[in-house]
């Protein structure tokens, strides 16, 4: 079934022109389509609402840290299974993980770690909701 995903390039990679290429050709390559795509400094308290579910974590500070430290790359992905479907190009959360078990997926091939991961994809479709009214009705300053 056709959906859409909240797709997000994070600060390690977002501004990496090549990579963002390729990222998106593997995107494309998968059957999906990049519906919208925006390039964005964060701020802090928009990353904290974000990713509350995470606030009693011990690393939500410097999560929150990391993703306001420079632009994002926002996207909303659609087609067949997009949620499901990112999140298998992505790969597993951690990127020293991803680098054993999935070596061709995207936390692999340009994340650095269980934080510094290349990307984000929401979980499921009350997520995507969520995510998508909170990047794309909201917050974030557009920086192209
Ligand atoms: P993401 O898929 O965006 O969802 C939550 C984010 O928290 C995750 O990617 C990582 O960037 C970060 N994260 C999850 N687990 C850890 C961890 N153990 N240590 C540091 N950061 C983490």
């Amino acid at each position: 079934r056709v959906e859409s995903t909240y797709a997000m390039l994070k600060p390690d990679v977002a501004s990496k022109k090549e990579v963002v290429a390729e990222i998106i050709k593997m995107i494309n390559e998968a059957g999906l389509t990049v519906e919208r795509k925006e390039l964005c400094r964060l701020s802090k308290s928009l990353c904290k609402e974000f990713y509350a579910e995470h606030s009693e974590r011990p690393f939500y500070n410097d999560l929150v840290d990391f993703m306001s430290s420079a632009p994002v790359l926002k996207l909303e992905v659609s087609g067949p299974d997009a949620i499901k479907t990112w999140r298998k190009l992505l790969g597993p959360t951690n990127s020293e993980k991803a680098k054993e078990e999935a070596p061709g997926s995207i936390r692999a091939r340009f994340g650095t770690d269980g934080m510094r991961n290349a990307g984000h994809g929401s979980d499921s479709k009350e997520s995507f909701a969520r995510e998508y009214a909170l990047m794309f009705k909201g917050g974030g300053f557009p920086k192209i």
